[in-house]
């Protein structure tokens, strides 16, 4: 995944561009670059390295002209180098541009390119498209035509950037499967991969589609179908987010911020969906056939729908990784199935293609996402949207909570609607519910106790996190988030699972993480604690019953809580030890290395 910010008006373009790329950041950070035109001169400079660094070393604020376009990279084809970085250029030098995505024909294209005399600079599969615009402008017709043209060659998913020394007054945006949404000021407009990149600018956005591109100028734009260059009417709508949701706020990480903006965050789902869930759940009551789809920690908070599914509404869910679904499972589902695709971004590729493959075979797809306008809600028949605000910490935290009190709301009406749970421990869940937010305050009170623990685990090199029932989900998603920003070695395991193998891993003085929750399996989990104990395992339990001072060798007191509300508070001391140890251990928890924000690419 990489991030495009570009930029047209009467402002210094590098200024805006490099701020842009800031707040893309999250998107890819291996190497970044920028495109600035002054009339009909284009400037480039690019290179390998994060953007704070490549500011200094490449002077990117001294770069002349009002219009421009600017890329940061996580690579995909061709490795993270000076060469490869974007934007890149065809033959002539007047056209650039920046890419996210991957182009599939790309190594057709170059071949028939090469033959045709051209010559590359980069082992991207991005130059391609420059050469190819500049061979299609060989024929008749405005640049806008070739564009068209080179743009109906390409295989693939692309969110494009493109200028044109020879239209100095426009940029060129494109989109077709990855995201690409224009911002729209006054006498400047904006495109990027994402509505941070100039929120500070502007909170007047339009979504492009796929098979869409924008031609934008300073004080127009218009949107066009790629396949026949037909205009298409297109709605601006006015985003909620204020730029200080983008910004770090006197934290030292975006993770941080987020994680503390749980309370909040909760709170936010509730209210935004309370008026909107009975219907929903009206609709979906009717199905029995429910699979969940999502990736990642979204995947984790699907196997809590599951569970609260199972335990409320008595029906069984399947949860399946949508990269799993789509080739292995999607062709099974027909017009009575729901899916529940749960999806942060609305823009993972996998997801959307779960999505898609499932609206084929004529199932119903209820989306739960964050991103309003995002590609997964204009797939889906019903979205429910989780009101987090932007996340711009790769790894997941507030978007995770969130989704898991919209699916704790959306079982709850659901159960209310089929009558499969009595209605007095409904409405008390539904109390309990409202009381969450404070649950999780009171949790992020540890901040500093859990540092302390985090300080003693920094040499660990493994870590095993165990839960049973709606316990287990919360033992993975703490163990993914150790791994992704700490690099330590972690496991996720149904505790009931560890003597049936990973118990041979445990040593002397080894974490092992239980997710307690008061609930039924409690005791069996405290069983499980002390098998680990007896091989040497250090025990960290998260839980409220007086029984875990028993077997804790450190206890992370919870408030107390229905088992069935504790995963949105229990995964909080969990994201503050993973975030603690990746900071302990020198790594930015932002930033993961290998990992971006969306995965728009299989
Ligand atoms: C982990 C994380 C990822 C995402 C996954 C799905 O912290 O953030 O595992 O959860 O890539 O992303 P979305 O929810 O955007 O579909």
């Amino acid at each position: 995944m990489c991030g495009i910010i570009g930029y047209i008006g009467d402002g210094r373009a590098c200024e805006i561009i490099v701020k842009g790329l800031k707040r893309l950041e999250y998107r890819g950070y291996d190497s970044a670059g920028i495109v600035t035109g002054d009339g009909e001169r284009l400037y480039i400079r690019k290179g390998a390295g994060r953007i704070d660094e490549l500011v200094q070393r490449l002077n990117f604020l001294e770069m002349p002209g009002n219009r421009g376009l600017g890329h940061t990279r996580w690579a995909t084809h061709g490795v993270p180098n000076d060469t490869n970085a974007h934007p890149h250029r065809d033959c002539t030098g007047r056209i650039a541009l920046v890419h996210n995505g991957i182009i599939e024909n790309f190594a057709e294209l170059k071949e028939e390119l090469l033959k045709r005399g051209h010559r590359f600079e980069s082992d991207t599969d991005s130059e391609v498209i420059a050469h190819l615009i500049e061979e299609e402008l060989k024929f008749e017709g405005s640049f806008e035509e070739a564009l068209r043209r080179a743009l109906l060659r390409l295989k693939g998913s692309f969110a494009l950037g493109v200028v044109y020394s020879g239209e100095p007054d426009r940029i060129y945006f494109v989109r077709n499967e990855s995201p690409l949404v224009l911002g729209i000021g006054e006498g400047e407009n904006f495109g990027a991969s994402d509505v941070p990149a100039f929120l500070e600018y502007t909170n007047k956005v339009v979504f492009l589609d796929d098979g869409e591109y924008a031609v934008v100028k300073p004080d127009s734009w218009e949107v066009k179908k790629i396949k026949t260059g037909e205009r298409v009417h297109k709605e601006v709508k006015r985003i909620d987010w204020s730029l200080e949701m983008a910004e770090k706020s006197g934290f030292p990480h975006f993770m941080l911020k987020e994680i503390f903006e749980q309370p909040k965050a909760v709170m936010d789902a509730i209210h935004g969906n309370s008026g909107v869930i009975a219907g929903i759940a009206k609709e979906i009551a009717a199905y029995d056939k429910i699979v969940f789809v999502a990736m990642g920690t979204s995947y984790h908070a699907a196997l809590v729908g599951k569970y609260l599914f199972q335990r409320l509404v008595k029906k069984v869910p399947i949860v399946e990784e949508a990269s799993e679904f789509r080739y292995e499972f999607g062709d099974l589902v027909d017009e009575k199935t729901l899916v529940i695709a749960i999806t942060q971004s609305g823009e993972t590729a996998d997801t959307l293609a779960a999505m898609k493959l499932a609206k084929k075979r004529g199932a119903k797809v209820l989306a739960i996402v964050n991103v309003v306008g995002s590609m997964a809600t204009r797939i889906a028949d019903m979205t429910l949207y989780t009101h987090a605000g932007p996340e711009i910490g790769v790894a997941a935290t507030k978007t995770y909570t969130t989704q898991l009190a919209v699916l704790t709301m959306l079982t709850i009406e659901t159960a209310k609607f089929l009558g499969t749970t009595e209605r007095e421990k409904l409405l008390m869940l539904e109390e309990e519910l409202k009381k969450v937010p404070d649950a999780i305050s009171k949790a992020l009170e540890l901040h500093g106790v859990i540092k302390e623990l985090a300080e003693t685990l920094t040499s660990s090199r493994d870590a095993f996190y165990i839960g049973r029932g709606i316990g287990f989900p919360t033992a993975l998603e703490g163990a993914l988030k150790l791994k992704e920003i700490s690099y330590i070695h972690a496991e996720g395991l149904s505790a009931g699972e560890l003597k049936h193998g990973p118990l041979a891993l445990l040593e002397e003085g080894v974490p092992v993480v239980a997710v307690a929750p008061t609930g039924k399996t409690l005791e069996k989990l405290i069983s499980n604690v002390e098998e680990a104990k007896a091989r040497g395992a250090r025990a960290i339990v998260v839980g409220s019953s007086e029984a875990l001072k028993r077997v804790a060798d450190t206890l992370i007191a919870m408030p107390p809580l229905d088992e069935l509300l504790s995963p949105m508070v229990y995964v909080v001391p969990l994201q503050l030890m993973a975030y603690h140890l990746a900071v302990l251990r020198g790594n930015d928890p932002d930033k993961p290395r290998n990992l971006a924000k969306s995965v728009t690419v299989e």
